[in-house]
C-alpha cells in the first residue's frame, strides 16, 4: 500500500503510545513460563506480538481474553512444560526468534521444535543465540548454521559464563532464560548496557537474578511466579511523533503512559541534546540498581532549532530502534550528525544503515553510510519524494514523519509494514496534526 504524507501543520495534543513491543513479547513468554496464571493488561495488539501469543498457545498456554483490548489471563505450561512437537511461525518477530530457543532448549530431554518466519526473518542470523546455547549443551540445527528454519532438540543444559560479542538484549535474554533451566549458575557479561526488561521481569517473578556491574547472573530454578503485568506505552513508537514534534515549528506534544526505563529512552536524551525541548516526569536516570518494575513516564516534546550530534557505541543500545529517526533529525540540523558503533543496524528487519541512507538520500538528504553507522550533513530541510519501506515497519513510519517535515511531501511504498509494531500509527499522526 502506497500512502502520501504531505508537509504538515504542527504536532499538537496528547498521545498515549501503543503498548511496548519488547515488554509484550516478554509478558507472553515469561507469562507462559509462570506456574501461576498471569493477568496481563495492555498487551500490544500488533502482528509481531500476535506471533508470540500464538507461539505460547502452540506450546500449551491457555489465553482467556478480558473485556478490554490487550487484557487477558495467561495460564502457561510452566517453566518445564512446553508442549513438544510444535512448528512455530515467528512471522516478522526477531525478539520471538531469539528468546524462544532459550526456553525450549532446556525442556525435558528429547522434545523437538522448529522455528521459521517470513522473508525478512529468513535473512536474520540465529547463530548469535545458537552459539551460547550449544555451549550450554543444547542441540540446535540452523540452515547454513545461521538462519531459519531452526530446529531445537531439548537436552540437559549446564550453566556458563557468556561474554556477549555485541550489546544485544535478545541474546542476553535468551541465555538468561536458558540459565533458569540449566545446572548451576549462568552469567552474561554485557559490553554495554542494553534494555533490561527480562531482568526486571525475572526479578519480579522471584528468579533471584543478580546484577554486578556488567555481569548478570541467574541460577537453576524450579519455577517462576508472575501474577500481574501491565505493559506501559512503547517509547520506540512514541519516538516517531516526538521526532515530528521536534521537526515542525509550533509543535507541542505530550506523551502519556510511556515506559520510562532508562535503557529505552536514549532517543529522548539525543533529541534534547540536538535542541528539541523536553519536559515531563518519570524518565528514569541511569541506575546500577537491579529494579523489578517498569517506571511510567509523561513527556513533553517541542520544536527547537536542531544541531548535529555524535551518537557513540555506549549510547547505541539505548536508542537502537530509533537511530533511523536520528538520521532524519540530522538532515534538518545544523552541522554534522554521526552515528557510530551501530553495525547491528544491518541485521534488523532491513539493513537499516543501507535503507535509511538510501531512503533519506532519495528525499534530498545528504547522508553517507559507514561500516557501523552513518554521517549526515544537515541542510536545514528535506525536499521529499518516494521512500520504500522494504517491509520494515520503522522505515515506513520514518517515511511518514519525513513527509510531514519535508517541503514537498513523501510517498511511502509499503506503508502496511507499520502494523508489525504500530497498527494505529497513521491515525495517531493524523489526530496530532489536525
Ligand atoms: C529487542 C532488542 C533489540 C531491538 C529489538 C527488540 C528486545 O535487538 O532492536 O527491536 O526486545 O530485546 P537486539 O537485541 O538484537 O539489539
Amino acid at each position: 500500500m502506497n500512502q502520501t504524507f504531505r508537509p504538515g501543520p504542527a504536532v499538537r495534543g496528547t498521545l498515549t503510545p501503543p503498548p511496548d513491543k519488547s515488554l509484550s513479547h516478554r509478558a507472553a513468554l515469561l507469562g507462559a513460563m509462570s506456574s501461576v496464571p498471569v493477568h496481563v493488561t495492555n498487551y500490544l495488539q500488533a502482528a509481531d506480538t500476535q506471533s508470540t501469543l500464538d507461539a505460547v498457545v502452540a506450546l500449551g498456554a491457555d489465553v482467556r481474553h478480558g473485556a478490554r483490548r490487550g487484557d487477558f489471563a495467561l495460564h502457561g505450561p510452566g517453566l518445564r512444560g512446553a508442549r513438544p512437537g510444535a512448528a512455530i511461525d515467528v512471522g516478522n518477530a526477531g525478539t520471538l526468534l531469539r528468546l524462544l530457543p532459550g526456553w525450549l532448549a532446556g525442556q525435558p530431554e528429547g522434545g523437538s521444535w522448529s522455528l521459521d518466519g517470513d522473508e525478512s526473518i529468513r535473512r536474520r542470523p540465529v547463530d548469535r543465540v545458537a552459539r551460547p546455547l550449544a555451549a550450554m549443551g543444547a542441540q540446535l540445527d540452523a540452515r547454513d548454521g545461521r538462519f531459519t528454519p531452526l530446529t531445537i532438540i531439548s537436552r540437559p543444559l549446564r550453566g556458563i559464563e557468556y561474554v556477549l560479542p555485541v550489546a544485544s538484549a535478545q541474546i542476553k535474554s535468551c541465555v538468561l532464560l536458558a540459565g533458569l533451566l540449566a545446572e548451576g549458575e549462568t552469567t552474561v557479561v554485557e559490553p554495554e548496557p542494553s534494555r533490561d526488561h527480562t531482568e526486571r521481569l525475572l526479578a519480579a517473578a522471584g528468579a533471584g537474578v543478580r546484577r554486578e556491574g556488567d555481569r548478570i547472573t541467574v541460577s537453576h530454578r524450579h519455577e517462576l511466579r508472575l501474577d500481574a503485568l501491565h505493559v506501559p506505552g512503547d517509547p520506540s513508537s512514541a519516538a516517531f511523533h516526538a521526532a515530528a514534534a521536534a521537526l515542525v515549528a509550533g509543535s507541542a506534544l505530550r506523551i502519556e503512559g510511556m515506559a520510562g526505563n532508562w535503557t529505552r529512552i536514549g532517543f529522548f536524551r539525543i533529541l534534547e541534546r540536538m535542541g528539541a525541548t523536553l519536559g515531563g516526569e518519570g524518565l528514569e536516570t541511569r541506575t546500577t540498581a537491579a529494579p523489578d518494575a517498569e517506571p511510567l513516564a509523561s513527556v513533553e516534546v517541542g520544536h527547537g532549532p536542531l544541531r548535529g550530534t555524535r551518537v557513540t557505541a555506549d549510547e547505541v543500545p539505548l536508542a537502537i530502534d530509533e537511530l533511523p529517526l536520528v538520521a532524519l533529525l540530522g538532515c534538518f540540523a545544523e552541522g554534522e550528525t554521526v552515528v557510530e558503533g551501530a553495525a547491528e543496524l544491518r541485521l534488523k528487519e532491513s539493513d537499516r544503515i543501507a535503507t535509511v541512507v538510501d531512503g533519506l538520500g532519495a528525499l534530498g538528504g545528504d547522508l553517507e553510510a559507514t561500516e557501523d553507522g552513518f554521517v549526515v550533513r544537515g541542510t536545514g530541510g528535506l525536499r521529499g519524494g518516494t521512500l520504500h519501506a522494504h517491509g520494515d515497519h520503522r522505515l515506513a513510519m520514518l517515511g511518514a514523519v519525513a513527509g510531514l517535515a519535508s517541503r514537498e511531501g513523501v510517498e511511502v511504498v509499503g506503508m502496511e509494514a507499520a502494523a508489525v509494531s504500530y497498527p494505529g500509527f497513521v491515525a495517531d499522526l493524523a489526530a496530532l496534526t489536525r
